[in-house]
């Protein structure tokens, strides 16, 4: 069996109550604007999961385009595997981790379609090769090669024109009804509280490391 060492000690500083927002998206919104201010890789960067209705879980990386408090906001392809889990269960979860910071931020919530006019104005301000790209793949279908792909992506490069969003590709928004803010501290105890929505107030705890 490998074992793994882990070097890094957590030695950031405390996050304690006192200093937390009442809002879970006030205090996303900072810990989001110091992890990129320190310069993680790619802090938009999440981890989403999804389930289907027979407890079938899965999870993949997608990347955060917007954020408010009507939600968290990914693009996708309608038809892929995350698209077919999110039809029969409409609850997700993401997890971000920003190493600099040596901090996690876990959310909850139900998903909804993005409305049309969102993934419109979120296509067109792709690049035409990341549009062509959302046209050309049918994501998480199998192929032979990467032949027929290519093939495609090429003979659409060369066409001029607007390109319209293919109605199976758009965005999700995730509504959050759970927080969890994690910073990681000395010898393992690290911090973290957790906001949950209660009718319409902000709860939080903290809980044991
Ligand atoms: C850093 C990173 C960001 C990604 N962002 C997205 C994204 O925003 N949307 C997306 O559909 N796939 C994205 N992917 C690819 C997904 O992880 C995944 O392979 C794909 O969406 C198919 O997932 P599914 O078969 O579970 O539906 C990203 C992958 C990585 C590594």
């Amino acid at each position: 069996m490998n074992t793994i060492q882990n070097q890094e000690d957590y030695f950031h500083l405390p996050l304690s109550k006192a200093e937390l927002s009442p809002s879970p998206f006030a205090q996303f919104s900072t810990w989001f604007s110091q992890a990129k201010t320190k310069g993680e890789l790619e802090p938009t960067a999440m981890t989403l999961a999804t389930v289907d209705k027979n407890y079938i879980v899965s999870a993949r990386m997608v990347l955060l385009k917007s954020f408010d408090e009507n939600g968290f906001t990914f693009f996708t392809n309608y038809l892929s595997l995350k698209a077919k889990q999110l039809e029969q269960v409409p609850h997700a979860s993401v997890v971000f981790w920003w190493p600099k910071c040596q901090r996690q931020v876990r959310i909850s919530g139900a998903v909804a379609l993005a409305s049309d006019k969102e993934s419109d104005t979120y296509f067109k301000q792709r690049t035409k090769e990341s549009q062509i790209a959302a046209i050309v793949s049918k994501q998480s279908a199998v192929i032979a090669n990467r032949q027929a792909l290519i093939e495609k992506y090429e003979q659409m490069m060369k066409q001029d024109g607007e390109l319209k969003r293919p109605d199976f590709w758009g965005g999700y928004v995730l509504k959050p009804n759970q927080f969890e803010f994690w910073q990681g501290r000395e010898h393992r105890l690290h911090d973290r509280f957790l906001y949950s929505l209660n009718q319409d107030t902000w709860e939080i705890v903290q809980l044991s490391p």
